[in-house]
């Protein structure tokens, strides 16, 4: 699912070797929540974690922006899928059975089918697949920056018939919006991708955004924060908390009119606008929804 953000470490306890297994069966259940912290495993802890700390920081000595540690490791999991088979394999999956309570939640916005919508952070077309059908051909339009996910969303529009209505999509390397070439939008839409940036990159889309608004374009951003916090989360190497506040007051500070419009989100969106546990420990997280404007 788009979130919630749960660790993925392949590696789970229970794959353990029999030996160790039954070692740990006699660890007091007190201790091994004490070893898991907020995570689900001991080894996302104490093994994934430091280890993506590490790639990355060795990356950003080399000058390697986090999107791009980010593309590859997300292009390495969909090319799992062969070339050709993205249609019939996103058809399967559940996650892609969702997505209509997005188009939903612009719409009550104003969203009309003879309106320009851009997407920031399509992921295989898990909503744009509603929007591409909602809205009139040669309307929607999209990025990510896996190239892979694209492909397979390409596939799974030709799959089911929805390349007709002509979207477009574009696999980026950076947060310029200068691949629009100076388009602008009706509609701005992003989900569950502000959460797997950094706060610098986040704070780039916020100083870029301009370049594809108009004065009546409305930019919607809904993501996760954690309940009763006020402060930036770092849960791990790709997933961040953030409180509303903070994109109110980043989006603020880019020269964007900002306003948390939660209160209009529809019930089910994101599948976790009610709080929903996180990690072994059973942190609670909640959707958010802001809207920005450029006056
Ligand atoms: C959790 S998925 C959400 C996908 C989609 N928005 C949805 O709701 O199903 C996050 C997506 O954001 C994309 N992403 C992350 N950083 C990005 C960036 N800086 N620019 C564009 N896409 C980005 C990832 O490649 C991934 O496909």
């Amino acid at each position: 699912m788009i979130i919630p953000p749960r660790d993925t470490n392949k590696w789970k306890e229970t794959d353990m070797p029999n030996v160790l297994r039954s070692l740990w069966e006699r660890v007091p259940e007190n201790t091994k929540i004490k070893l898991r912290g907020d995570y689900n495993s001991v080894s996302h802890r104490f093994v994934d974690r430091p280890r993506d700390g590490i790639v990355l920081f060795a990356q950003s000595l080399l000058g390697k922006r986090f999107l791009s540690w980010y593309a590859k490791r997300l292009d390495a999991a969909a090319n799992q899928v062969k070339p050709g088979e993205g249609g019939r394999h996103l058809s399967k999956i559940e996650t892609m059975k969702t997505g209509a309570e997005d188009l939903e939640v612009v719409k009550r916005f104003g969203l009309q089918a003879d309106n320009s919508l851009y997407e920031f952070g399509t992921g295989f077309g898990r909503s744009a697949q509603h929007f591409v059908n909602f809205l009139d051909t040669d309307r929607y339009f999209g990025n990510d920056i896996s190239a892979a996910r694209i492909r397979q969303m390409r596939e799974f529009f030709e799959f089911n018939e929805l390349a007709k209505k002509n979207p477009t999509f574009f696999v980026t390397a950076n947060n310029s919006f200068d691949w629009a070439e100076g388009k602008t939008f009706d509609f701005i839409w992003t989900m569950a991708v502000f959460c797997h940036m950094p706060d610098e990159d986040v704070r780039e889309v916020f100083r870029n955004v301009h370049k594809i608004m108009h004065p009546s374009s409305i930019f919607l951003a809904l993501d996760t924060h954690l309940d009763d916090s006020d402060r930036i989360h770092r849960y791990n190497a790709k997933d961040w908390f953030r409180p509303p506040s903070w994109y109110c007051d980043a989006a603020a500070e880019a020269g964007l009119h900002s306003e948390d419009v939660s209160e209009k989100l529809v019930a089910g969106v994101g599948s976790q606008n009610v709080s929903t546990p996180l990690g072994y420990k059973g942190m609670k997280f909640s959707s958010h929804l802001i809207k920005m404007t450029l006056s």
